[in-house]
C-alpha cells in the first residue's frame, strides 16, 4: 500500500513536473516550427534544472542508501540533454523528427523514474527526510528562474494536480516565501483558474 504522507513528498518532483513536461513538449510538437521558436527554449530550461535538480539532489541521496539505483536513469539524462541541446542551439537540420526523438527519449525515461525511482525513494526515506530534500530544491534556483518555471508548470497541469501542488507548496515552502510564489503562479493563470484554485486551497488566499 502506498504511504500517502511519502507519496505527497515524492509527487511534485516525481508527478506533477513530469506531467507538465509530457503535455509542453507534446503541445509543441503539435504547433510546428513557429511554436518551436517561441516556446522550446523555456522548456529546454526546464528540462534542464529538472534533470539537475535529480542528479545534485535526489539521486547521490538514493545511491547513498541503495547503491545502483539511478546508473540507467543518469545515463538518460546525458542523452537528453545531448539532443536537448543541438535543438536549443538551432543546428538541428530536422527539428521535426530530433523533437520526436525527444520525445521518444523523454516518455521512456520519465517512465522508469516514476517505476523504479520513485518508488525507491519511498522504501529507503521517510517523509519527514523526503521533504527535507524537496525543501533543498530551492536552492539550486534562482528566483528569476522560479518566475518563469511556476507559471509553466500551473499552465501545463490540469485544475486537480493544481490543487495537489499548491498543498503540497503550502506543506513544504517557509511561510515567507509562500505569498511570491502566489504572485508568480497567479500571473500564468486567468482569474477563473486562480480563484477555482484558491476556493480549494485556501491558505493561498491569505498570501496573494
Ligand atoms: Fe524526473
Ligand atoms: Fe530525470
Amino acid at each position: 500500500m502506498v504511504d500517502q504522507e511519502k507519496y505527497a513528498a515524492v509527487a511534485d518532483n516525481f508527478i506533477y513536473v513530469h506531467r507538465a513536461l509530457r503535455r509542453d513538449l507534446e503541445r509543441i510538437i503539435a504547433g510546428g516550427e513557429e511554436l518551436f521558436a517561441s516556446d522550446f527554449p523555456l522548456f529546454a530550461r526546464i528540462l534542464e534544472k529538472h534533470s539537475e535538480v535529480e542528479d545534485a539532489l535526489f539521486f547521490p541521496a538514493l545511491e547513498e542508501r541503495a547503491p545502483g539505483s539511478t546508473a540507467a536513469t543518469v545515463d538518460q539524462h546525458r542523452k537528453i540533454e545531448d539532443l536537448v541541446a543541438v535543438l536549443a542551439s538551432g543546428s538541428s537540420t530536422d527539428t521535426q523528427t530530433d523533437l520526436a526523438t525527444l520525445q521518444e527519449f523523454l516518455l521512456a525515461h520519465l517512465a522508469e523514474e516514476e517505476e523504479k525511482v520513485m518508488p525507491a525513494m519511498m522504501e529507503h526515506f521517510e517523509a519527514a527526510e523526503i521533504w527535507a530534500l524537496d525543501g533543498r530544491i530551492m536552492e539550486f534556483c534562482s528566483p528569476e528562474f522560479m518566475q518563469e518555471m511556476l507559471p509553466w508548470w500551473f499552465t501545463h497541469i490540469d485544475a486537480a494536480d493544481r490543487v495537489c501542488v499548491a498543498q503540497n507548496m503550502t506543506v513544504g515552502v517557509p511561510p515567507e516565501v509562500l505569498p511570491v510564489l502566489c504572485q508568480w503562479i497567479a500571473a500564468g493563470l486567468d482569474e477563473t483558474q486562480w480563484n477555482e484554485l484558491v476556493g480549494q486551497v485556501p491558505a493561498l488566499a491569505a498570501t496573494a
